[in-house]
């Protein structure tokens, strides 16, 4: 299989087929994921949460994500790899950039920077220095104070207008691809029309250009309160490739997510 680059993630948001992600964190995990074809995988700073039990992404650092990344890089050979940025490593653009410079050295394609207006400037700054950006808006989890919990975004029309105001900001920047968390199906769908880069949807509707969710969650092993968006494709799956394979084909299908998913 060829290797999926940024171009043909474009190429296949003109085609109209749908984009598929999984977070990862190991490289066995990486492995399986991309032998059965997944697009891209993600090093969530979500590893916070799920691989070392905190309640929030915010403590996770930036050498942590980066030794996530080289593990997952080593079990990788085709999807397109992204790492987070994690809380505090992006206050400035010289600073996200050396940061970055970390993740990059790791092995990650493309960083991933959540948060709207005040970002753009970083986000220029990084892809004017050939590092890839992939845009985060909707729950941005490193918020998560200020928004007083892990709560819907972007339910007035005023907070659909500033997220789509701040995705073309992005996109203006050179952002390449967006991911777009808990928002109304239809604040997704119309994000995602406005823009040329191709969205990716977690709790944010059908009518992204594709979808990620966490590992964990995915095969059903978190132990923490399970979001609206969140489905076990482990169930009625024998193996870890089972589940990764039914995750791939219901994304492609476009039977995932399913009304009882989106908000
Ligand atoms: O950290 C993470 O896993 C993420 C995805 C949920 C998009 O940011
Ligand atoms: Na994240």
């Amino acid at each position: 299989t060829k290797a999926v680059t940024i171009p043909s993630l474009f190429a296949m948001r003109e085609r109209g087929e749908k984009i598929t992600m999984l977070t990862a964190y190991d490289a066995s995990f990486a492995s399986v994921m991309d032998m059965c074809g997944i697009d891209t995988l993600l090093v969530g700073d979500s590893l916070g949460m799920v691989c070392q039990g905190h309640n929030s992404t915010l403590t996770v650092t930036i050498d942590e994500v980066a030794y996530h990344t080289a593990s997952v890089a080593r079990g990788n050979k085709t999807a397109l790899l992204l790492a987070d940025m994690p809380f505090g490593s992006y206050p400035t653009p010289e600073q996200a950039f050396a940061n970055a410079v970390k993740l990059v050295h790791a092995g990650a394609q493309m960083v991933k920077i959540e948060g709207g207006a005040w970002v753009v400037d970083t986000v220029r700054f990084l892809v004017e220095r050939e590092i890839p950006v992939c845009a985060h808006l909707g729950l941005t989890p490193q918020s998560v104070h200020r928004f007083g919990g892990y709560k819907v975004q972007g339910k007035t029309a005023e907070a659909a207008a500033q997220l789509k105001a701040d995705a073309l900001a992005l996109q203006e920047a050179g952002a390449s691809l967006l991911i777009l968390e808990a928002i109304p199906a239809g604040v997704g769908k119309d994000v995602t029309d406005a823009l040329q880069m191709p969205t990716i949807g977690i709790g944010a509707g059908p009518d992204c250009s594709g979808q990620v969710l966490v590992m964990h969650d995915m095969i059903n092993v978190f132990p923490g309160k399970k979001a609206r968006f969140v489905k076990n494709f482990m169930a009625g799956q024998s193996s870890i490739e089972g589940a990764v394979r039914a995750f791939i084909r219901e994304v492609r299908e476009g039977t995932f997510p399913a009304a009882e998913h989106c908000f």
